[in-house]
C-alpha cells in the first residue's frame, strides 16, 4: 500500500520526508516524491518511479529547501509506476498538490467533468482528480476547498492536501489509515505509527470522515461527512509504547528474520498478565462474560495469514467450547450474505487492524448485531477502536510484508480465548487442561531450541530452491499450518507452493506429482498421523520427495521420507505452533537463496487497505 507522510514546523522537510518514506517502504511501492513549499514559497515537486534510491539520487544535489512538505512511496492502483503517474499530484494552477493513499471509485466520471470545465490533466491516476477538484473549489481557504471537493469524492483515500500559499496541511480519511503525530513546534502525519516513532510516541488516529488542519502550533479535527463538527479535545490522543530500537533492523539483513528470532518473547509477551503461572487465565474484553457465555456460534474471519490462523481457531475452539464455530475469509463473508445471531461472537484477526474487507466484515456483524472482537497487533488500529472488544497480540511492530511472529501471537491469543471460555462456560473439563498450559508455558524455550536449528532448516530450503512447485500437506490441526508455511513460501521465494488437506490429494492434485516433486507433510497430530502417513506413501510412490515434520519420538517416519524434521513434543494443540517456525525459516531461506526482497516481496503490501 502506498506509504504517507507530511511535516510542517521549523525544521527541513525534505531530508525528514525521504528518511521517513524509508521507514515506509516496507509497506510496498513502486515509485516516490515529495514536495515543498521553499523560502521562496515556490512549490518544488521531485518525484521518481522505482525504488526510494531513484528519488534520493535526484535530489542527492538539490534537496528542495523549505519546512513544509509532503511526501509519497506509490502502490500502483491505476496507471503503471512512471514519473508522471507518482505522487505528489498538482492541479493546473500549480499552487495545490495532493498526495493519496486508497482508490476514488469514480474518478473517470469527475475527470470527465474537469475536463470539460478545462482542467488539463497529464496522469493516469485517480489521484490527480482530486487536485483539480480541490482547484475547483479554492476560493482562498484549502480546508474549506478540500471539504467541498470530497462531498463528491467516493472510494477509500487517505489523503494530505498542500497549498503553496497557505502555511497548514489538510489530512482527511476515509477506510484508508492515516494519524497525526503530535509534536513540539512542528506536527506530523503518516500512513502509520510506526514512521514517525523517531519524532514521537503520541498520535491522532483518524476516523473515517475526519478531516483535519495541521500547522506547526495547531491541529483542527473537524468532518467532511454530514454530521456534528468534531473539535481535537474529544478526539482521543494515543500514546504507543512503541519504540524506534523495535522498528529497527537490529542488525538483521532483513526484518523478516528479526521478526522469526523474536518469536519466543513474543509468546511470552502475549501470556504475559494473561496466564497465572498456575494456569488460570484472565482476559481485560469489553464485554461481559455473561454475554459471552450466551453466545451459541463463533464465526472467525480474516485474510491471509490472519485466516490461517481463524482456521486453527475453528479447531480448537469447537473441541474446547463444544460450539459450532467458523472460519472465514473477510472478502467472501462481507459479500455472502452470512448467516450471523445476534448472540453470536464474531472475532476479526487482523495484524494490522487496517485490512479493507477485514474491516468491512466488521461493519458487517455489526450491522447483523453480532458482538465483535478484534485480535489485532496495532494498538488504537481501525478494527480495534470499531470493535466492541479487543484482544491485542503483544508482537511488537511487524514490519516485514510475509507476517511471522504476528502470526504466532495469534494462535496465542486464540489458545487463551479457548481457555478463558471453557473457564466462563462451565466447559474446561473438555481438554486436558493442564498438559496444554505446560506447553504454553513451555513454548517459548521450545521456539528458542528450534531457532538454533537455523542451519538445519537453510539445508532443507537448498533442496528446493531451483523447484518450481512444492506442495504442503497437513491434517486437522495441522491443515491450517500447512496453508501458512505455503503461502509464506510462495509470497517471498515466488516458487508456486499450494496446501492440501492430505487426505484430499488424491481427489485431484496427486495428478501434479511426479518424480522429484517437494512435498512438506506436517504430521505433528498423533490421531492422525497413520492417515497423513498412507497419503506421504502415495506421493512416494510418484518419486515424490518428501519432508516431513513430526514430534520427537515419533517412530516409522524416517523410511517414508527425504527428510525428517523432529520437533520439541508438546500439547497438540500447541505443536501447531511449534511447527509454524522451521516453515517460516524454509521460505526466508528459499527468498534468501533465490535472490529475493524478502522484506518486500514484488506486488505485495502490508497493509492490504483496499479492496
Ligand atoms: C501474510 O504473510 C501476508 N502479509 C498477508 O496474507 C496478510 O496476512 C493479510 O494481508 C492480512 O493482513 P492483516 O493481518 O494485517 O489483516
Amino acid at each position: 500500500m502506498c506509504g504517507i507522510v507530511s511535516y510542517v514546523g521549523s525544521m527541513e522537510a525534505g531530508p525528514f520526508l525521504v528518511e521517513t518514506l524509508e521507514n515506509l517502504a516496507y509497506r510496498g511501492y513502486d515509485s516516490a516524491g515529495i514536495a515543498v513549499v521553499n523560502s521562496s514559497g515556490e512549490l518544488v515537486i521531485e518525484k521518481a518511479p522505482g525504488k526510494l534510491e531513484e528519488l534520493e539520487k535526484l535530489l542527492a544535489n538539490n534537496m528542495p529547501t523549505g519546512t513544509m512538505g509532503v511526501g509519497h512511496t506509490r502502490w500502483a492502483t491505476h496507471g503503471v509506476p512512471t514519473y508522471i503517474n507518482a505522487h505528489p499530484h498538482m492541479d493546473c494552477s500549480g499552487n495545490i498538490v495532493v498526495i493519496q493513499n486508497g482508490i476514488i471509485e469514480n474518478y473517470l466520471p469527475l475527470k470527465e467533468k474537469l475536463i470539460a470545465e478545462g482542467h488539463q490533466f497529464v496522469s493516469q491516476t485517480d489521484t490527480e482528480v482530486l487536485a483539480h477538484l480541490v482547484e475547483k473549489h479554492y476560493q482562498g481557504d484549502l480546508k474549506e476547498a478540500v471539504k467541498k471537493a470530497l462531498v463528491e469524492v467516493q472510494g477509500s483515500f487517505a489523503l494530505v492536501f498542500m497549498h503553496k500559499d497557505e502555511r497548514y496541511l489538510v489530512a482527511a480519511r476515509m477506510n484508508a489509515p492515516l494519524i497525526i503525530g503530535l509534536g513540539y513546534g512542528e506536527n506530523y502525519i503518516a500512513s502509520d505509527i510506526p514512521a514517525l516513532l523517531s519524532k514521537t510516541n503520541k498520535f491522532y488516529i483518524l476516523n473515517n470522515g475526519d478531516i483535519v488542519k495541521v500547522a506547526e502550533d495547531i491541529i483542527e479535527v473537524d468532518t467532511f461527512v454530514d454530521g456534528p463538527p468534531i473539535s481535537a479535545s474529544n478526539r482521543h490522543i494515543s500514546i504507543v509504547d512503541w519504540t524506534v530500537e523495535e522498528t529497527s533492523k537490529k542488525g538483521y539483513q532483513y526484518y523478516m528474520l528479526k521478526e522469526i528470532t523474536e518469536q519466543p518473547r513474543v509468546v511470552h509477551n502475549t501470556t504475559k498478565g494473561r496466564l497465572s503461572p498456575k494456569g488460570d487465565v484472565k482476559l481485560d474484553l469489553a464485554v461481559t462474560d455473561e454475554h459471552l457465555r450466551r453466545a451459541k456460534r463463533i464465526h472467525l474471519v480474516a485474510c491471509g495469514t490472519a485466516y490461517h490462523a481463524c482456521i486453527y481457531g475453528k479447531y480448537i475452539l469447537e473441541e474446547m467450547l463444544g460450539l459450532p464455530v467458523a472460519a472465514d475469509i473477510a472478502s467472501e463473508f462481507r459479500y455472502r450474505k452470512p448467516v450471523v445471531h445476534p448472540r453470536d461472537l464474531v472475532v476479526l484477526v487482523s495484524q494490522s487492524g487496517e485490512t479493507a474487507d477485514t474491516l468491512a466484515s466488521l461493519d458487517t456483524a455489526r450491522e447483523l448485531g453480532a458482538t465483535s472482537l478484534a485480535i489485532t497487533n496495532v494498538q488504537g488500529s481501525s478494527i480495534a477502536r470499531h470493535s466492541d472488544s479487543v484482544l491485542y497480540t503483544y508482537a511488537g511492530p511487524e514490519i516485514a510484508v510475509a507476517s511471522t511472529k504476528a502470526f504466532i501471537a495469534q494462535l496465542t491469543v486464540l489458545l487463551l480465548l479457548g481457555l478463558y471460555l471453557s473457564d466462563i462456560r462451565g466447559v474446561s473439563s473438555k481438554i486436558d487442561r493442564k498438559q496444554l498450559i505446560k506447553g504454553l508455558n513451555r513454548l517459548p524455550s521450545d521456539i528458542d531450541s528450534l531457532l538454533a536449528r537455523q542451519e538445519e532448516f537453510k539445508g532443507l530450503a537448498d533442496q528446493i530452491l531451483d523447484d518450481e512447485h512444492c506442495y504442503f500437506l497437513g491434517r486437522n490441526l495441522d491443515e491450517p499450518i500447512a496453508r501458512e508455511g505455503a503461502l509464506k513460501l510462495k509470497e517471498i521465494s515466488y516458487i508456486h507452493a499450494e496446501a492440501y488437506a492430505a487426505g484430499e490429494l488424491k481427489h485431484g492434485t496427486i495428478a501434479l506429482v511426479e518424480d522429484g516433486t517437494p512435498v512438506v507433510a506436517i504430521m505433528t497430530q498423533e490421531s492422525v498421523i497413520e492417515k497423513t502417513l498412507s497419503n506421504v506413501q502415495e506421493v512416494r510412490a510418484r518419486q515424490a520427495r518428501v519432508f516431513g515434520l513430526v514430534c520427537e519420538g515419533t517412530q516409522g517416519i524416517e523410511e517414508h521420507c527425504t527428510s525428517t524434521i523432529y520437533l520439541p513434543r508438546s500439547h497438540r494443540m500447541v505443536m501447531p505452533i511449534m511447527a509454524t517456525v522451521p516453515l517460516q525459516l524454509l521460505a526466508y531461506y528459499a527468498a534468501l537463496g533465490r535472490g529475493c526482497d524478502v522484506d518486500q516481496p514484488r506486488n505485495l503490501a502490508k497493509s492490504v487497505t483496499v479492496e
